[in-house]
């Protein structure tokens, strides 16, 4: 091979290098990371990226340089000479390639397996997944639950998945990973967030008409404002009884337009003016929440909407939900 030849193959290759290394740094492909596990999964990103662009380099090279030099004139219509194999080419474009993928399952091995290590004593949050919300429950006596996630940051949680109806999967972007909650198992997800913020969580399974409106968010707060956040109302915390706070972690405004909730869903019925139908209105509200297929607006159909809500809620809360949406009639 001629010497210019290799310098022009070599010209070919840094400038396709210098074209993928763009696209991949200029383009935001991944959230800003807000864990320990996101850590990881972005070292293995970027570890798998740098051997592809490496690969993409070569063969672009080779490719621009046959296409470039090989390519037949206009008036000939000779046929290509034989040619037999290279056995030294094949073993090395087949070697080389099978180093850099072992390369690469190693890394992802070592990384699933950390992120799998919740270590001895993880913050244990139990997730209830319900078309279409989702709940959290905190350890403690007081089994404490919320629509809202809080984790104490630098701190590693286990989360157990459930689902009461259908398969959803509970994703927060920044967290890197994701889990199925899936109906009869419990799946677990081990998160160390290691930044403070608010993220948002996301169902990513196709789980009914609610399901691109199935979000929460996650809040990651110091160790302080996580325990005062447990400790209730009195202290700044979430207790989840008024009206309002279970209308929004059972997940209604997934569905129902209801202004003082602020909420504009079109998926189930308005909820602003309700028509009992010659019910007494509380009556009709009750009923309808635990038992959605009694009654039927019009133009709407059955078995859309959970009929859990009898077991998932407490009276307490039952009662808060009615008087609620009552109180709140135009
Ligand atoms: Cu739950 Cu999609």
């Amino acid at each position: 091979m001629r010497r210019g030849s290799i310098v022009r193959i070599t010209i070919y290759g840094v400038l396709a290098g210098i074209f993928a290394s763009l696209v991949a740094v200029l383009i935001p492909w991944l959230p800003t990371s807000a864990s320990e596990q996101m850590d990881r999964i972005e070292f293995t990103f970027w570890f798998t990226t740098v051997i592809c662009i490496a690969v993409f380099a070569v063969v672009a090279a080779v490719i621009v340089y046959s296409i470039l030099n090989f390519r037949v004139q206009p008036d000939d219509f000779s046929d290509g000479p034989p040619i037999h194999g290279h056995t030294g080419l094949e073993i090395v474009w087949t070697a080389i390639p099978a180093i850099l993928v072992t390369a690469i399952a190693i890394v992802s091995a070592v990384v699933l397996a950390k992120n799998d290590d919740a270590g001895p004593n993880p913050v244990r949050i139990a997730v209830t997944a319900q078309q279409f919300a989702w709940r959290f429950e905190y350890p403690g006596d007081a089994k404490f639950t919320s629509g809202n996630l809080v984790l104490p940051v630098n701190e590693t949680v286990k989360l157990t998945l459930r689902s009461l109806d259908v398969i959803h999967s509970f994703w927060v972007p920044e967290f890197g990973q994701k889990s199925d909650a899936v109906p009869g198992i419990e799946t677990t997800l081990v998160i160390t967030p290691n930044r403070k913020g608010e993220f948002p969580i996301v169902c990513t399974e196709l789980c009914g008409l609610g399901h691109p409106t199935m979000r929460s968010a996650v809040r990651v707060v110091d160790r302080a404002e996580y325990e005062s956040f447990l400790a209730g109302p009195a202290t700044g915390g979430g207790e989840e009884t008024s009206g309002e706070a279970v209308f929004t972690s059972a997940g209604c405004g997934g569905c129902h337009e209801f202004e003082p909730a602020g909420t504009d869903a079109q998926v189930g019925p308005s909820l602003n003016a309700i028509d009992p139908g010659g019910q007494p209105l509380e009556d009709f509200v009750r009923e309808s929440i635990v038992d959605p297929n009694a009654k039927i607006a019009a133009g709407y159909q059955p078995s859309v909407m959970p009929e859990t809500f009898e077991s998932t809620l407490s009276d307490e809360q039952l009662d808060a939900l009615v008087q609620y949406l009552v109180e709140g009639q135009q």
